[in-house]
């Protein structure tokens, strides 16, 4: 059988076009490591200001990594990109060995199993948790096909399983609107996790929670990590420090350092640009 690699290369050897019916496999990638996500020598411009720039980052199937960085760092920028929010200038983004994300859209994307949680909840407050994530379920049209009135069993036992990893099983008739912050914030991953999404996107999700709320969002993310590839956006310290595994710095749109949560804070260029600021 011919594969589209085949078929590509039969095309560029005779000097004719051709048309791509599945994504090809990229040689670019080295397949004895397993990154999930590959951005390589990414470049984004606005007017004239260089908000990522030259930027590389590798992200291993089933890991948890937080991401750091001064306002303005471009952490954003970076997410928005492989999203599909923004077009990057030039650069490379992969998804597994053979997806390539530029120029997709960003319901493509989302289709694709790369979940993405901004940093204020968008929960409907006036309808019960349970049936915010029944919504979230039936507008997931990649994974569940039917757009059924009734719930199938299956659906229903996803809900209940996502009800119990962010812990609100108890919770489940209660109105969204009279949850805390925190548990707002949970459901609201919740509702991203019953698509079962390889990687979810999470952005400053500790921001305004109760330290109690902050250590229970840490086991949260720890525990979503290996079934799904976690990266997390958060500007507190502590937080990073009790969850990263690998902490990436970004600086002026490029990685600064990356490491553990220790050789980050102890490296010469992140104190000077980074952690600085926080001591001044
Ligand atoms: N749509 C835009 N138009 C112009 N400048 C932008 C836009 N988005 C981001 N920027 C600029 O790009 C830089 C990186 O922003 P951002 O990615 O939001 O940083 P971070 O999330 O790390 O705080 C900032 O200087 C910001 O002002
Ligand atoms: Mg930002």
């Amino acid at each position: 059988m011919e594969t589209t690699l085949h078929k590509v290369r039969r095309a560029i050897l005779a000097g004719t076009s051709y048309e791509l019916d599945e994504p090809v496999f990229t040689p670019k990638l080295d397949v004895s490591h397993e990154v999930l996500l590959y951005v390589e020598g990414l470049n984004v411009s606005f007017d004239g200001f260089q908000a990522l720039n030259d930027l590389n980052l590798y992200i291993n199937d089933g890991e948890l990594r937080c991401l750091i960085g001064a306002n303005g760092a471009g952490k954003t920028t970076l997410m928005d990109c492989i999203t599909g929010k923004t077009m990057p200038d030039s650069g490379d983004i992969y998804f597994g060995q053979t997806l390539d994300l530029v120029g997709r859209s960003e319901a493509e994307i989302a289709r694709l199993g790369i979940g993405r949680k901004f940093q204020k909840p968008t929960v409907f407050e006036a309808h019960t948790v349970f049936y915010n994530l029944e919504l979230a379920l039936k507008s997931d049209k990649a994974v569940w096909p039917a757009l059924r009135l009734q719930l199938s069993g299956e659906q229903r036992d996803r809900i209940e399983e996502v009800l119990s990893i962010i812990g609100l099983t108890a919770n489940a008739n209660m109105l969204a609107g009279s949850l805390s912050h925190g548990q707002k914030q949970w459901l609201e991953i919740g509702m991203l996790l019953v698509a079962s999404p390889r990687l979810l996107l999470v952005d400053e999700p500790v921001a305004g929670m109760t330290a109690q709320e902050t250590e229970r969002t840490a086991e949260l993310l720890t525990s979503l990590a290996g079934d799904h590839t976690v990266v997390v956006v958060e500007h507190d310290m502590e937080f990073v420090r009790s969850i990263a595994r690998t902490v990436t710095v970004l600086h002026q749109g490029s990685v600064l350092a990356e490491g553990s949560m220790d050789a980050v804070q102890n490296n010469a260029d992140v104190r000077k640009v980074y952690l600085g600021e926080e001591a001044a």
